[in-house]
């Protein structure tokens, strides 16, 4: 690209610029994955920006145009999009199916499947129809569509296999004393293999996953620096869960909305190269934090100072990455500084590893 990024570390580059303007850049068929969720059409107006339900379509075409071009044709685009309700009314707005048929029917796009977030963690909204009325439920699954360039995007669900039910696990244990193999009044033919252990289960499109994140080191040293939290973010899983299933390591991750730069961090642990455009140049320096954890407040001070400069291009190399429950290191930031990146990074899992058995442990007191 010709522009220059605000950071970039190993694997990635983050960009401050207006998406449009940014892929045009990028020379065509050269993305694996471009995983996203752009401003959604809500009534209240957010502070980044968010587009009227009517002019939706009109406003994330071109972006999408784009998109087509710039994806291999083995490449997928998926888009989480979180429903709206219409202007002052009970109704459900239809946007975001507006957008699923646009895509497909003008663009080009296949859609490979529909994806539901289910984010069991979601406040009630809105508040004069579900609080008030109490004439709606709670609305708490976002749509996120996985469009293919072609019919066969590349993909690899045993990637992403889920862990199987006890149920499951006793049958594995044990084919016999829970089924003989036979064909179902539904057709289906359960044959001998039923009972085999693939390692996991098959996923299934509904993806349970909390929006609870409140430890990890984005969100601790935006308070210690008293820095906005971007306000819509996703959960690091979310996209994790796609790039797992969608490329292979060191395939190419986009993120034309990145906001705090979820889905560059989750490449980077993935090892996926990324890149991510972010018009709000506050958002993005700020989403570096999430590069810098185990580093004394020093030098995230000085990176800050440098990412806050104008024409700032900053590496960000030595850092440490992983996906799993975060938490800020209890070992002093400053003697993490001194250790090796391979060392922090064993310190930090084996920190993590503890204080995930003691939330495992209180769970089952509780
Ligand atoms: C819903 S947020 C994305 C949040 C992100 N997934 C995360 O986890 O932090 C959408 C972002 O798109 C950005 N945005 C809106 N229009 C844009 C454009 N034309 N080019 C680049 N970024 C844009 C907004 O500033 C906002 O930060």
């Amino acid at each position: 690209m010709q522009s220059k990024p605000l950071y970039c570390t190993k694997q990635g580059r983050a960009f401050v610029g207006d998406a449009l303007t940014l892929l045009t850049e990028l020379p065509d068929e050269s993305i694996d994955l471009v995983m996203t969720s752009p401003p959604f059409a809500l009534r209240r107006q957010k502070s980044y920006g968010n587009v009227e339900e009517t002019e939706y379509v009109k406003w994330i075409t071109p972006f999408s145009k784009d998109v087509f071009r710039v994806l291999k044709r083995s490449g997928s685009f998926v888009l989480d999009l979180g429903g709206a309700y219409r202007a002052g009314i009970p109704s459900r707005s239809l946007y975001n199916f507006r957008v699923l048929l646009t895509l497909c029917d003008d663009v080009g796009f296949h859609l490979a499947e529909d994806f539901y977030w289910f984010n069991p963690a979601k406040l009630p909204s809105p508040i004069e129809w579900v609080n008030k009325r109490k004439i709606r439920a709670k609305d708490s699954v976002n749509t996120v569509w996985w469009f293919g360039k072609t019919d066969t995007p590349k993909a690899d669900v045993r990637k992403v296999l889920a862990p199987y039910s006890e149920r499951m696990k006793k049958l594995i244990q044990n084919p016999d004393s829970f089924y003989k193999p036979k064909k179902r009044p539904s057709g289906h033919d359960i044959s001998a293999n039923f009972g085999k252990d693939n390692g996991g289960a098959i996923p299934s499109n509904l993806l349970t996953i909390p929006n609870t994140d409140s430890n990890s080191s984005y969100l601790w040293l935006c308070k210690e620096l008293e820095r906005q939290r971007h306000p819509a973010r996703f959960p690091a899983e979310l996209p994790a869960f796609f790039i797992k299933m969608l490329t292979d390591e060191a395939d190419v991750v986009l993120d034309i909305f990145g906001g705090s730069n979820t889905t560059g961090f989750a490449a980077e642990a993935l090892r996926r190269k990324w890149l991510t455009f972010e018009q709000d140049k506050e958002s993005l320096v700020s989403s570096a934090f999430r590069f810098l954890e185990g580093r004394s407040m020093e030098s995230v001070r000085r990176i800050l100072g440098e990412l806050q400069a104008d024409n700032a291009c900053v590496v960000l190399d030595d850092i440490v990455c992983s996906l799993g429950s975060e938490k800020k290191a209890k070992t002093s930031r400053d003697a993490l500084d001194g250790m090796t990146s391979d060392v922090r990074q064993m310190v930090l899992l084996e920190e993590r590893k503890t204080y995930k058995t003691q939330q495992d442990k209180s769970s089952v007191c509780r």
